[in-house]
């Protein structure tokens, strides 16, 4: 094969799949999201998580399914609410079954990453008023010393939380989520709590292991001004930019929380508390500011929503308000990061859709951006795509339009089906490259794009 027939990957670029227990396990019954389901209101056709892909009992049928493909690494989470359903009770046999669970990726020589929170709450938790309450931080300390001094022995790679300022804006802002509150000072106490929270875990799994390596999830949106000429989209964009890309980010890097206008609040203890970062990548937004609205907006009686967040129509995108999918954007998500410099992974990638060929031109496009950055110098170890399969997906539930398997998921026979995107994934993985022969049999389309010009490789 000549040099310029496959974009290759640094030798032991860990490639695999993103879950979460919510999303998979089935039968949360103690934790906040289930009790949401229940009220119902909240979610798709007011759909339940019910059994998802059943993972408590099958997982490892799955993580068969991960090695035949070739992958390296898988991401999962662990259920706070099923370790400790309540206050004064913890299920160890909860905590054995996770053991085991890793101790199957092992076996197949899959590396763990493991997610201490990724958005639910035990509902005990919840009623004590959730990530709003300073009291979470040690509640959650207990949780995590339980978790890692019982998997640290099979455990490097520690992911503290998950996509913080998204559970913050869906729950807390614009009320899409549990505790379903639109609260601005609430939002602020609880980003605060979880930059708090992330410090304390990161410390505390470092007393139990020093050998640990602790990060966190966090999610990128690219941030573009819809009018190119016009000084107010980009400052629109650079403000979106920052309140969501980065002031997490910094007060965990740097200790401190600036806001502007505001006093900055000290965090305590979190300064440099990051060995790795993981970006979850899926979308762009054009915004700007809206003149006639603002003007409006001003008058009583006349309000407007002069904020803008759109999309161009010609461009592909996702369905409802996802945004549009942009592979470039990733390439520009890691070059933000670098700025704090710590290696880096992407943590999740994925495309909502029904039909699988806009899953492998995707998954193609955003590798090959990928490569991009890796060549440039950019830190990447490894990628996770989400999600290896089918699943519950939050306030979607089960609505067709967002699958993300690289498997298909029947859930009304739990049967699986290897989508052309996860012969693709598995191709890519198993030559730990992007191959001309990969991209002519699954994306033949793509081939000018990739191979036609002068690339690097
Ligand atoms: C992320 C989230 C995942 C998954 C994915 C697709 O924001 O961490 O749990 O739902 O989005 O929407």
């Amino acid at each position: 094969m000549q040099a310029t027939d496959a974009f290759h990957f640094p030798r032991g670029f860990l490639w695999g799949t993103a879950t979460s227990s919510h999303q998979v396990e089935g039968q949360q019954a103690n934790n906040d999201w289930w009790a949401a389901e229940e009220q119902g209101g909240m979610i798709y056709k007011n759909q339940r998580s019910g059994p998802a892909c059943d993972w408590w009992n099958r997982a490892e049928e799955d993580f068969d399914r991960m090695a035949d493909l070739g992958h390296r690494t898988h991401r999962l989470s662990i259920e706070w609410s099923s370790i400790q359903p309540k206050p004064d009770r913890w299920d160890l046999g909860a905590l054995d079954r996770y053991v085991e669970m890793i101790s199957g990726l092992r076996e197949r020589d899959i590396e763990p990453m493991v997610t201490l929170h990724h958005f639910t709450n035990p509902i005990w938790v919840a009623e004590r008023g959730g990530w709003a309450n300073e009291n979470i931080i040690p509640l959650f300390q207990k949780y995590v010393e339980r978790v890692v001094r019982r998997l640290s022995d099979q455990v490097t790679l520690w992911c503290t939380i998950n996509e913080p300022m998204v559970l913050v804006s869906q729950g807390m802002m614009l009320g899409l989520w549990p505790p379903g509150k639109r609260d601005f000072s609430m939002a602020r106490r609880a980003a605060i709590n979880l930059a708090r929270a992330h410090a304390v875990a990161y410390h505390t799994i470092h007393d139990i292991d020093d050998r640990a390596q602790v990060g966190l999830a966090k999610h990128m949106v690219v941030w573009n001004p819809d009018h190119i000429w016009l000084p107010t989209d980009h400052l629109v964009a650079r403000l979106f930019n920052f309140i969501s890309n980065h002031i997490f980010l910094r007060a965990i890097t740097q200790g401190v929380v600036r806001l502007p206008g505001t006093r900055p609040i000290r965090i305590d203890r979190a300064r440099g508390t990051l060995e790795w970062l993981g970006v979850n990548y899926y979308q762009r937004y054009r915004v700007g500011l809206r003149m006639r609205q603002m003007l409006q907006s001003l008058i009583p009686g006349l309000s407007g929503e002069f904020l803008y967040r759109g999309t161009r129509p010609d461009h592909p995108q996702g369905p409802g308000t996802w945004g549009e999918f942009h592979p470039r954007g990733l390439y520009e998500s890691l070059g933000s990061l670098m700025r704090y410099g710590v290696p880096l992974y992407v943590t999740e990638n994925g495309i909502p859709s029904q039909d699988d060929g806009p899953r492998v031109r995707f998954l193609i496009n955003h590798l090959h951006q990928l490569w991009n950055a890796i060549q440039d110098g950019f830190p990447v170890q490894g990628y996770y795509h989400w999600s290896l399969l089918d699943n519950f997906e939050w306030a979607e539930g089960y609505n067709p339009l967002y699958r993300f398997g690289l498997i298909e998921v029947d859930f009304e026979t739990q049967q699986r089906r290897v989508r052309e995107s996860g012969q693709t994934y598995g191709q890519i993985a198993q030559a730990n490259a992007i191959t001309r022969d990969t991209v002519g049999r699954f994306a033949p389309d793509l081939d000018s794009h990739l191979f036609g010009g002068n690339h690097r490789s």
